[in-house]
């Protein structure tokens, strides 16, 4: 017997052609839109050192605890399959000394990245990203301009109806006064929370509102919420950020519950949400994170940005993407030879006519037929000479040779 048939890994997928199609163009319109605002692509490795990840998004994350692909490599160095964008451009901008270039920098990017959660509709192990990040600048129209560019993006990308969920959490200095009286909060609550929530009181409280533990949930109702406790001017920072954001009339709702699953955010965070996505709501967010350069060995420097999944963004739209441009198809029939076809397909593509050859060994009416099932707008029939059958009308007509042929097959891409 043969051996089992293999599979994509558990939570990963292969892309087909006509999701590769939507990808590319989902990438063409998310060029358009942060290119026009100033961003510039950039890419880091598929990998990093693992301490980028851990000093980054913070040790005591779901991320960094559960759901990093790390691995070593021949020398004994721990090397971590990216989870998230933000530490590694923090990493590349300290790396490459970014602070001496005109301020801020604005940066997007679109790949990869991993994540060992558990795999459902929208959650996979492997999945896409599409980001941007600025750093340089704790001007709040910075953040005003991150948020209504993601809106932007969803929008050109037929994301629709979403909900716009938006949060201060401070800086670090004003946040751990708060802390300390969350704490005290949830230990006199720690008989109603959960096991997880429990483990990680002292070393991250907040977590406590992101959990989906009824008991905990019924507990965080009455806890101290921290937008109430930020520094007099952490709310000028976010109340700027609201008025911009009002001036673009781009509705959103404050949700002082948000906390978000990395801890390098301070000041702004804010979430897209799509109703069409069930459990795994999130289409994109980010927020503010002014001390991540600083903690992986830059100078303090303020950033801030966000991501969205392009799997969750492909789930969510409600807009039809334009499938592949319709080909035009070269048939043979039983006078014609595979020569003068394949010198008539080399002629179309010259010219710059997207065009198939018969390769399959299919009768006639078996080709005109396939030339139906891929949507050719025309077909070539070459034999003792050459005919035209425009797909649509069913009308044939002579055609004088390979010459005449190609004007044809051009005049239909005019
Ligand atoms: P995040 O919220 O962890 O933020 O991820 C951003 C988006 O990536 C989510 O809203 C979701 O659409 C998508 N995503 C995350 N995990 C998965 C998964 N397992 N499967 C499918 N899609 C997923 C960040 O990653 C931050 N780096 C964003 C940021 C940039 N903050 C500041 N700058």
């Amino acid at each position: 017997m043969a051996d089992a048939k293999l599979k994509a890994p558990r939570g990963t997928f292969d892309v087909l052609p006509d999701d590769a199609l939507k990808r590319r163009e989902l990438h063409r319109r998310g060029w358009a839109v942060l290119g026009r605002a100033g961003y510039r692509p950039f890419e880091t490795p598929v990998f990093e050192d693992t301490d980028v990840f851990k000093r980054g998004v913070g040790p005591s994350t779901d991320i960094v605890r559960k759901e990093m692909f790390t691995f070593e490599d021949q020398g004994g160095r721990s090397l971590t399959l990216r989870p998230e964008g933000t530490a590694p451009v923090c990493r590349a901008y300290a790396e490459h000394g970014m602070h001496k270039l005109p301020q801020p920098v604005r940066l997007w990017y679109w790949g990869p990245f991993f994540r060992h959660e558990r795999a459902q509709a929208g959650r996979y192990r492997q999945f896409s990203q599409v980001g941007i990040e600025a750093l340089g600048s704790d001007d709040p129209s910075l953040d005003a301009e991150a948020v209504l560019l993601l809106a932007e993006l969803l929008e050109a990308a037929g994301v629709r109806g979403t909900t716009l969920k938006l949060s201060s959490l401070g800086t670090r200095e004003s946040r751990e006064a708060y802390l300390g009286e969350l704490r005290l909060y949830l230990r006199e609550h720690e008989g109603e929370l959960s096991q997880d929530v429990r483990a990680r009181l002292d070393q991250n409280p907040l977590r406590a509102f992101d959990a989906d533990h009824q008991g905990t949930r019924a507990a965080m109702a009455g806890a101290p919420r921290l937008l109430d406790r930020i520094s007099p001017e952490d709310a000028e920072h976010f109340a700027e950020v609201r008025a911009l954001l009002d001036g673009a009339s781009l509705a959103y709702v404050i949700d002082p519950t948000l906390v978000r699953g990395l801890d390098y955010y301070t000041r702004t965070v804010f979430e897209f949400e799509s109703h069409k996505l069930g459990a795994q709501s999130g289409v994109g967010g980010g927020g503010r994170y002014d001390g991540l350069v600083e903690e992986l060995g830059g100078p303090p420097t303020p950033g801030v940005g966000w991501a969205a999944g392009i799997e969750r963004i492909l789930l969510a739209t409600e807009s039809k993407f334009p499938g592949a441009p319709r080909p035009v198809y070269v048939a043979i029939d039983e006078t014609g030879t595979r020569r003068e076809a394949f010198g008539l397909l080399t002629a179309l593509r010259e010219a710059g006519v997207r065009s198939e050859l018969e390769q399959a060994g299919r009768s006639l009416k078996g080709q005109l037929k396939h030339a139906d099932r891929i949507a050719a707008r025309g077909v070539f029939i070459v034999g003792e000479d050459i005919r035209w059958r425009n797909m649509d009308t069913s009308e044939q007509q002579p055609v004088a040779g390979v010459e005449e042929a190609v004007q044809i097959a051009v005049g239909l891409l005019a």
